[in-house]
């Protein structure tokens, strides 16, 4: 088994359905509530190890009921538990989302426990880095967790993904230590400063990002797929698929889940894109964020049909 090591959020997702996203100072009525394992680090681990990786998710909890559920949600999935803390003096993470008619969303994400990830708590899980096939993480942790895992899997020269979401201020220096960085285009402009409107500009923005060191460089456009990126004067679009979408909210962390998974079996880069678009179109076409990860059988019988929902 191919074998990914995910460091990042786990919270906790509250959601609520509601006829459009609440303006400033407006409550808006809405329903129904649902309440799911979520948090950026915890999605992609769920949907690696729903592709069929051996997955080890590095986290920290509170000692709560959403901590409890948060172990009893990573042990079904198949997930190695052994490095997610739980710190007695932290609440676990919880993340307010709303997602409106048109299936947009909008997110609060308080951290709690996984905001508070030190050093130490990362290098407890050298081994594992060391033996891994790819690190997986994104910025919806501290600084700290991110650039200790950066450097950890730069020592045992094991390749990294970044997923630089929810983007926050990080060193610089350390996207030298990246190899993959998969930002949206909001976070495209954050990094490289150039508004991703259309396919020029996401080569414009990719050839900034890669000069700060990245060798591949994956900017997501939403459905229509994502623009690729390894130096030189052209990138490439690489579609994705069209589906019925009733809640993207997570469809990154499908994306990024089963890149990591895919490039971890030893996919090529545009293989593993054609796969991890298939496995982002089949978790949008169900509420919630990792509960509505596709298992691998899924993803293989989507490809297969050439992109017909069953
Ligand atoms: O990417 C989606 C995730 O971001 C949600 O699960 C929510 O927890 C937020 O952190
Ligand atoms: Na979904």
């Amino acid at each position: 088994m191919s074998k990914v090591v995910v460091v990042g959020s786990y919270v906790v997702d509250l959601m609520s359905r509601t006829p459009h996203l609440p303006k400033p100072g407006e409550t808006v009525l809405g329903g129904p509530f649902k309440m799911g394992p979520g948090g950026k680090g915890g999605n992609q681990a769920t949907a690696a190890a729903r592709c069929g990786s051996e997955v080890t998710f590095v986290t920290k909890l509170g000692e709560d009921v959403f901590g409890r559920e948060a172990l009893k949600h990573f042990r079904t999935e198949n997930v190695n538990t052994e490095f997610i803390k739980v710190d007695p003096g932290q609440a676990t993470g919880a993340a307010l989302i709303a997602v409106d008619d048109k299936s947009e969303n909008s997110i609060v994400v308080a951290l709690g426990a996984c905001g508070t990830i030190t050093e130490a708590e990362v290098l407890e899980a050298e081994e594992k880095v060391k033996d891994a096939d790819i690190v997986l993480l994104q910025l919806e942790t501290s600084i700290e967790a991110v650039v200790t895992t950066v450097k950890l899997a730069w020592k045992h020269q094991v390749p990294v993904i970044l997923n630089p979401a929810p983007y926050q201020e990080f060193p610089r220096e350390i996207l030298r230590g990246v190899d993959f960085i998969t930002p949206n285009e909001t976070e495209a402009f954050e990094l490289s400063g150039v508004e991703v409107v259309d396919e020029g500009a996401a080569l414009a923005a990719a050839k900034k990002i890669h000069e700060m060191g990245v060798g591949t460089v994956i900017i997501t456009l939403g459905s229509k797929g994502a623009f690729l990126y390894t130096g030189g004067e052209k990138g490439e679009l690489v579609p994705g698929f069209k589906v019925e979408a009733v809640d993207t909210t997570g469809a990154g962390d499908a994306f990024n889940g089963g890149f990591a998974h895919a490039l971890s079996t030893g996919s090529s880069v545009k293989e593993a894109m054609t796969f991890s678009h298939a496995v982002a179109a089949l978790s949008v076409t169900k509420i919630g964020t990792a509960p509505a990860m596709p298992y691998k059988h899924e993803v293989e019988n989507f490809l297969a049909h050439l992109g017909t929902v069953k």
